[in-house]
């Protein structure tokens, strides 16, 4: 510790400083020292550190059809979720995506594309892949479903469900839907005329998706002996499924009873999948398969001794349309080996196109490599998370991107950044220095300052209270909510004429107000970085916030003395070279320039 720092520990301790934040918020900064002032967050820390490293998981994507913005979405919602909780320390939190890659539907589309099957998944695999990386997700492994050690997990998973009697083989008939890869009772099969030729089909209600009738002999899954187990497991675990509307949806299916489940196919009919074992004729059912990819990324089968310390998912993040085969038929496969459940679904809704479900079969999705070409990754980030449905659908329009790219990234924190650093009469180290000297305050805006130191340690708790609720985008507008409270504090506070008077009050109150809105900065691009990597390691670059303080024990005001232009030479030779480039850089550009559409 420098001799600054020691004297504003000094102040910590003594008092003065804390007077001016608040009794109720003295900081120490430590981690001990939160914990023994904030319940709610002693409690929520304790329990996300029981359940980790954090696993947290993304559907498999089918490489029947490029990706859309849909796929993006679902993606980014994972590495939100992942990238908190490494931002709370968790350095072992781990992601998983990939590709489903066996089942008719992509047998077809390798035939309707006359190209080898495999060859045809390696092509779709990678835009994928690319996908996830123009993305910038965090994921740790990419699996495929067509990855050998994928195919041992599910040989095993098998024959474990066969040992164990829960699995036996009968004649199947039904309304089978190749896009949607399951069956469906005759109940929810009707008649319609396809709107794109006016054929004659039939379709599934549910999802409009053509069906046809299969009658064949395969093995089922013993489903229907898992109601009760499931529904008792459901009102047991209230956060199962989220959100509750989905949980009571899920709940009513069950209740209504369940049929055992055909989990194979004929392998004359399907030849692309795992067969089934010690039998050639039959080919395992696609969403059986894919669902063991979960448990395949954690090493399974774990044989003795082995590393299954990430199992089971802290979180699956599911579209609405998939919930079925995840709430259902995943927790009884699972039961039926005495697998631990995941401990979370996070289901969405669906980003449509003029009210239209954003798909490939309906020919409207967003190419997401185009749209973040044209908007910035960050950009489509923020929006995607900030308006994306998870318990209504969204639209996608461009001018929704614009228009939020301005309101929030322009007009909200880039302008609040711009004020804080790009004042000429004004500068956060001065104040932030001033602040720590002469800490009591008695000016009359005291209380105005005092809301707003408030404000910024509630926003931490309260994101991440909606975070451990698996709700990032309500955890997006909590932060961004501070943003735009201290933009108006700053136009209250009205620095530029504070600086033109040299009554003592008035230096005090312009410190307190370049102060306490570069905490509000500070702690908002903290919170930000799991939503905008990018922008915010150039946000608090741009604050001069060394590496070390950007994790969430920062986000709480008076935790960092270092920061700011021009901080101490102790302080500025921990700079690393490559931020002191960063630094030189970013001070040349503008964070959140006009959109390529603007200009
Ligand atoms: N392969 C299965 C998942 C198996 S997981 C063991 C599958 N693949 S998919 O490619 O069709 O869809 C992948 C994910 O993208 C699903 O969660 C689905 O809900 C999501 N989306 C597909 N279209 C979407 C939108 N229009 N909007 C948001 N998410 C969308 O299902």
């Amino acid at each position: 510790m420098n001799a600054s720092q020691l004297r504003a520990r000094a102040l910590l301790i003594d008092g003065r400083f804390s007077r001016l934040l608040s009794s109720s918020h003295v900081r120490k900064c430590t981690f001990q020292a939160r914990r023994a002032l904030h319940n709610v967050p002693h409690l929520q820390q304790a329990q996300s550190d029981r359940f980790r490293p954090y696993y947290v998981t993304s559907p498999i994507f089918y490489v029947n059809a490029e990706p859309h913005a849909g796929h993006l979405y679902t993606l980014l919602l994972t590495d939100v979720l992942k990238r908190w909780e490494v931002l709370k320390g968790d350095n072992q939190a781990s992601l998983l995506t990939g590709t489903d890659e066996h089942g008719m539907k992509v047998q077809k589309a390798a035939e309707s594309a006359a190209t080898a099957t495999k060859q045809f998944c390696d092509k779709h695999a990678t835009q994928f892949l690319d996908l996830a990386r123009a993305a910038n997700i965090s994921f740790d492994r990419f699996i495929r479903t067509t990855d050998p050690d994928h195919k041992v997990a599910v040989e095993h998973f098998w024959k474990q469900l066969k040992e164990r009697g829960y699995i036996y083989q009968s004649t199947h008939e039904g309304w089978y839907s190749v896009s949607d890869e399951t069956f469906y009772p005759e109940s929810q099969v009707h008649l319609v005329l396809e709107p794109s030729t006016g054929r004659k089909i039939y379709a599934s209600k549910e999802t409009g998706k053509e069906v046809e009738w299969t009658s064949e002999t395969n093995y089922h899954f013993r489903l229907s002996a898992f109601r009760d187990r499931l529904l008792e497991h459901y009102d047991q675990h209230p956060q199962f499924i989220v959100p509750s509307m989905r949980m009571n949806f899920i709940k009513k299916e069950v209740e209504a009873g369940l049929s055992d489940l055909s989990v194979s196919r004929p392998s004359s009919r399907l030849q692309w999948g795992i067969r089934v074992p010690d039998d050639d004729t039959q080919t395992i059912y696609v969403w059986l398969d894919a669902l063991i990819n979960y448990l395949t990324a954690t090493g399974y089968p774990y044989g003795e001794g082995g590393n299954h310390k990430l199992w089971p998912p802290n979180v699956q993040v599911i579209g609405k349309d998939i919930v079925r085969f995840h709430c259902i038929y995943w927790p009884a496969f699972l039961m039926a080996l005495d697998i631990p459940l995941p401990r979370a679904f996070l289901t969405h809704a669906h980003w449509t196109m003029g009210k239209a479900k954003m798909s490939k079969s309906l020919g409207n999705g967003v190419n997401p490599f185009l749209a973040i070409e044209r908007f910035g990754l960050d950009a489509i980030r923020y929006f995607m998370i900030h308006d994306g449905g998870i318990v209504d659908d969204a639209d996608y329009d461009n001018m929704f991107i614009v228009e939020k790219y301005k309101k929030g990234l322009q007009d909200g924190l880039g302008n609040l950044l711009t004020r804080i650093l790009r004042g000429r009469k004004w500068s956060i180290r001065t104040s932030l220095e001033q602040v720590m000297n002469n800490g009591s305050l008695k000016k009359p805006d005291s209380a105005r300052i005092q809301d707003m130191i408030e404000m910024i340690n509630s926003t931490a708790r309260s994101a991440d209270e909606a975070m451990q609720s698996v709700n990032p985008r309500s955890a997006l507008h909590n932060i961004m909510k501070l943003v735009y409270e201290t933009n108006k504090f700053f136009q209250e506070m009205a620095p530029w004429n504070l600086v033109k008077d040299d009554h003592p009050d008035s230096r005090e109150s312009l410190h307190m107000t370049i102060y306490t809105s570069a905490e509000a900065a500070r702690v908002a691009c903290i919170l930000l970085q799991p939503f905008m990597p990018n922008k915010m390691q150039q946000a608090l670059d741009h604050l001069h916030v060394l590496p070390d303080k950007r994790s969430f024990q920062m986000a709480e005001v008076g935790c960092d003395e270092t920061y700011g232009s021009g901080a101490s030479e102790a302080a500025h030779e921990k700079i690393p070279e490559n931020m002191k480039k960063r630094i030189r850089y970013a001070h040349d550009g503008v964070l959140f320039p006009p959109l390529l559409t603007e200009v």
